[in-house]
């Protein structure tokens, strides 16, 4: 029989309820290193991550109800007071509600691939994101992809880095991928789509850059 997904208040934020750009003091009640996962599906890694880095204030933005509600009960059972997420769009979300220099890191873990030709316009990495996720990251802060896709891997490199290691934007520096603090030995992030695709024996692509 299917769980009984329950609504935690607490540890929503309500996009109606925005009104300007986000405090994150206020928003968890405290001051601490802000990451925000882009699309968490059922929020594996924004939990495994919460717990590892109690220190860290973790927002996860999601726009499929299924998984926002599946995310939303793991949240509040879990307990974790350092976690808070969000239904809606991840680009207009970062457009308007982010404030200049305030995100320690960014995580975007195995985003929507859009296979088509005709649909690759709605993958998220693309130049007009890239600029609002590096206005909003601290100097220092980073930006950490992950994809099994290699076309759109392909693009991501496109958009990020113009060489080798050379990164298209000036305020963009690329360095290592290290793995999550929660991902288990042979993972990256230790997301569900990562689980799932390691048992395929997919190749996972990373790119990992800090803003200087
Ligand atoms: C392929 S799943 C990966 C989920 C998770 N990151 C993982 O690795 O297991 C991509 C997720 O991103 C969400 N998503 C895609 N575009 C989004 C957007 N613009 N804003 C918020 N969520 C988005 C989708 O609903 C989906 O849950």
């Amino acid at each position: 029989m299917a769980r009984i997904l329950k609504e935690y208040p607490s540890v929503v934020l309500k996009p109606e309820y925005l009104d300007g750009k986000i405090d994150f003091v206020r928003i968890f009640g405290r001051a601490g290193p802000v990451h925000i996962e882009i699309g968490t599906g059922k929020g594996a890694f924004l939990l495994n991550q919460a717990k590892a880095r109690p220190g860290g204030n973790f927002l996860g933005i999601e726009w499929a109800r299924k998984y926002y509600r599946y995310a939303v009960d793991r949240i509040g059972r879990w307990g974790l007071t350092n976690v808070r997420i969000i239904r809606t769009d991840a680009a207009s979300f970062l457009a308007d509600f982010i404030p200049d220099n305030s995100i320690d890191c960014f995580h975007i873990y195995f985003p929507d691939p859009w296979p088509k030709r005709r649909h690759h316009k709605r993958r998220f990495i693309c130049p007009a994101n890239l600029e609002h996720l590096v206005r909003c990251l601290k100097t220092g802060g980073q930006l950490k992809i992950a994809t099994d896709h290699a076309d759109y891997f392909k693009q991501i490199k496109q958009v990020l880095t113009v060489g080798a290691d050379q990164c298209a934007c000036p305020r963009l520096e690329q360095i290592d991928f290290l793995p999550t603090a929660s991902a288990d030995t042979g993972e990256w992030v230790g997301t569900n789509f990562e689980r799932k695709y390691l048992k395929d024996q997919r190749p996972i692509y990373t790119l990992a850059v800090r803003k200087i």
